[in-house]
């Protein structure tokens, strides 16, 4: 099976990894953007909390879970409409984008349609399902065709671009139009710099219908919960429920500390805040001083990544980087059209991302 899978990217930076950690004030690694600050405390104490339940959890999730989720997404991004029942809680949604495709029956005579440049993974669900992938950001480029899925991810990864209320709304038209099922992956919905990332669940985009959409939230970036595995799936409570259906089946449940530890994090808006603050200071930092050393940063309107290109091979950029002692990942990883741009992550401590500024700094003098 891994014979059909790609490369695993990640382990191809094996020798500019070994160059980066040899700089001699080491490595600040903005490659692949695992969060480093502390899970607050709030969330510490509501895990430990759970931490003595001896049974099972459900896969379904605790209804305290799947209410506060509800809330979470109206209060924090105006989403309405959203129904307990709509929502499944999933361990971290790369495991749900593994195996959307898969969960839905899709096979040899599907396809799903994937951004030109897109988080690796939704191209992976595809093939453990064994649909056809095709890479498109407008509908143009689908002609005629009636997909199965459509991933949507607003900001993206890695590029940063914020998909405008008429393009979405135009997307949401023509799926529904054909019964085409929407996913949208709204890991980095609330790092909104220099654009206001929408839901596609938002009003304003499905006009309240939530029919045959998905909305495809983690914990990871906004809570800094990536150790914990902690997202959910929200939308259209028939595809919800067959997802819900099929995963109980398969021992997909999210463990009860996790859930606990969830269920406090959706409340709490204030060390959300705290976190997009520190992202938001060290794009601050980061920004001019790549812009100085002599890069193009393209869209990076918004979310956890500066697209950026010296006009060079992608591979030449991160071992000019890797020289510096500053890793990042080659924009080949999403994608053709990633060749010529690099994806700095804005994930390291005020400490490194200072260290990263002052080496570049040094390098355009
Ligand atoms: C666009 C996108 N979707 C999903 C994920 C997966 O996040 P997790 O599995 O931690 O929820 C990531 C992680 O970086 C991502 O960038």
């Amino acid at each position: 099976m891994s014979g059909s899978l790609p490369v695993f990217p990640w382990d191809t930076l094996a020798d500019v990894t070994a160059t980066a950690r040899a700089h001699p004030d080491g490595i600040v690694d903005l490659s692949v953007g695992t969060p480093v600050d502390d899970v607050a405390p709030v969330i510490r104490d509501a895990l430990a909390a759970a931490g003595s339940a001896p049974g099972y959890p459900t896969t379904a999730g605790t209804a305290a879970l799947r209410e506060a989720a509800v809330t979470a997404l109206q209060r924090r991004y105006g989403v309405t409409g959203v129904t307990p029942a709509a929502v499944l809680p999933v361990i971290g949604t790369k495991e749900l984008i593994a195996w959307l495709p898969t969960l839905l029956g899709l096979d040899g005579s599907d396809t799903v349609v994937v951004p030109e440049l897109a988080y690796p993974t939704y191209e992976v669900g595809a093939l453990l399902a064994h649909t056809a992938v095709v890479r498109a950001d407008s509908l143009t480029q689908l002609g005629p065709a009636s997909p199965a899925l459509v991933y949507l991810n607003s900001p993206s990864n890695p590029t940063g671009k914020v998909l405008g209320v008429d393009h979405l709304r135009k997307v949401v038209g023509w799926a529904r139009e054909r019964g085409v099922l929407i996913a949208s992956d709204e890991c980095y919905l609330g790092l909104g710099w220099d654009a206001a990332p929408l839901s596609v669940l938002h009003p304003d985009v499905c006009d309240g219908d939530h029919t045959g959409l998905l909305a495809v939230h983690s914990l990871s970036k906004t809570s800094s919960l990536a150790g914990y595995r902690a997202g959910f799936v929200a939308g259209d409570p028939a595809v919800v429920a067959e997802l819900l259906a099929v995963r109980k089946h398969a021992g997909m449940m999210v463990p009860t500390p996790v859930q606990g530890a969830m269920v406090a994090a959706l409340d709490d808006d204030a060390h959300e805040r705290e976190q997009r603050e520190r992202y938001a200071r060290r794009r601050a930092a980061l920004l001019p001083a790549i812009e100085a050393a002599g890069f193009t940063v393209d869209h990076s309107e918004a979310g956890l990544y500066l697209w950026a290109t010296r006009g060079e091979p992608c591979r030449d950029t991160v071992a000019w980087l890797a020289e510096r002692g500053i890793l990042v990942a080659p924009g080949e990883f999403y994608g053709p059209r990633g060749a010529r741009h690099v994806r700095v992550a804005l994930t390291a401590t005020d400490e490194r991302i200072a260290a990263a500024v002052q080496r570049l700094a040094d390098s355009a003098r």
